[in-house]
């Protein structure tokens, strides 16, 4: 593998999740499926709030300060983040990529697979809309939630380290919520956004013609089999120099075993940055390395 070894949160958990995490295992194990709903959806909203609460804090902060391109990306991450599963340094992270690449002139749209309630998306339409030669934006989804993982995603009996188990249908989010969202609320150009519903599987083959390059390419859809089928049918696309994310990388060993083989497999030199809360990213080196090189 010849991607660059960093903090690895899957030794080095936050404080928060090593002692949230076995409880609320612990509560999953014991207690009634509806019973523990009832505890864990409010407590997560209240989590969700407090930290919304505290990026509102810090925005006044970067006000006070006058640092007002920060303030911008705050504020567009302050905007889509209660419609999102990312966390803010994840959106902050791929609001970093996408102005990145904006600014130094990577030719090709913003595709994310795996959408959810669309609060990513979101934030990419905002960072597209600024950028005056006007970048097209694909949002893939089910639109239905997860599929099944699969043998692939697991290692001793888990799929990684989230809070609770992911079943199929996890991480809803419908078309018509997030059309809601990007063209009501957002106010997304729809010549320039595309949603499309189906699996992965199936859509990417048949729409990858159309999308055309591809500057950023944020593959979130947590299982190996998903994200490995974006990389085969998406990462030829990516323009040189364009960055490809992948949010599950650090958070689900199917995501994380698909990459390392999908990289170790081309042959691609390349050093993978975390997003600093689960996800990871790399820019499309210039060349691959010859198949010999590659450990
Ligand atoms: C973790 S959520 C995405 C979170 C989202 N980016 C956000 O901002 O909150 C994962 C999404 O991937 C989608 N997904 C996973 N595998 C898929 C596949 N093979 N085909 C289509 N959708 C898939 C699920 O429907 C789900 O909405």
């Amino acid at each position: 593998m010849t991607a660059k070894k960093w903090h690895d949160p899957y030794e080095h958990p936050s404080l928060l999740k090593r002692f949230a995490t076995p409880i609320l295992r612990g509560l999953h194990d014991v207690l009634p499926e509806p019973v523990y709903e009832a505890i864990y959806n409010p407590a997560f909203s209240l989590y969700q709030w407090s930290i919304r609460e505290s990026y509102a804090r810090g925005i006044a902060l970067a006000r006070r300060d006058g640092d007002s391109q920060r303030v911008t990306k705050m504020e567009r991450v302050y905007r889509v983040m209660k419609h999102s599963l990312v966390g803010a340094p994840g959106l902050e992270h791929t609001h970093d990529l996408a102005q990145t690449v904006i600014d130094e002139g990577v030719p090709g749209a913003f595709v994310e697979c795996g959408v959810a309630q669309g609060g990513c998306a979101a934030l990419l339409t905002q960072v597209a809309a600024g950028d005056h030669d006007g970048r097209h934006c694909w949002f893939f989804d089910s639109y239905e939630g997860l599929p099944e993982p699969t043998a692939d995603d697991f290692e001793n009996g888990r799929t990684g380290q989230h809070i609770r188990p992911l079943p199929k249908g996890s991480c809803l989010g419908t078309i018509e919520q997030v059309s809601e969202l990007l063209f009501d609320e957002i106010a997304a150009d729809r010549g320039q956004v595309h949603l499309v519903k189906g699996w992965f599987q199936d859509t990417l083959p048949v729409k990858r013609e159309a999308i055309g390059p591809i500057a950023l390419l944020r593959a979130d859809g947590d299982w190996y089999e998903s994200t490995k089928c974006v990389l085969e049918n998406l990462y030829d696309a990516v323009s040189v120099g364009g960055h490809v994310i992948i949010d599950d990388y650090c958070s689900c060993y199917g995501a994380r075993r698909a990459t390392d083989e999908f990289l170790a497999g081309r042959g691609v030199h390349t050093t993978l940055i975390p997003d600093g809360r689960g996800g990871a990213s790399f820019e499309k080196p210039r060349t691959a390395l010859p198949e010999a090189q590659v450990a």
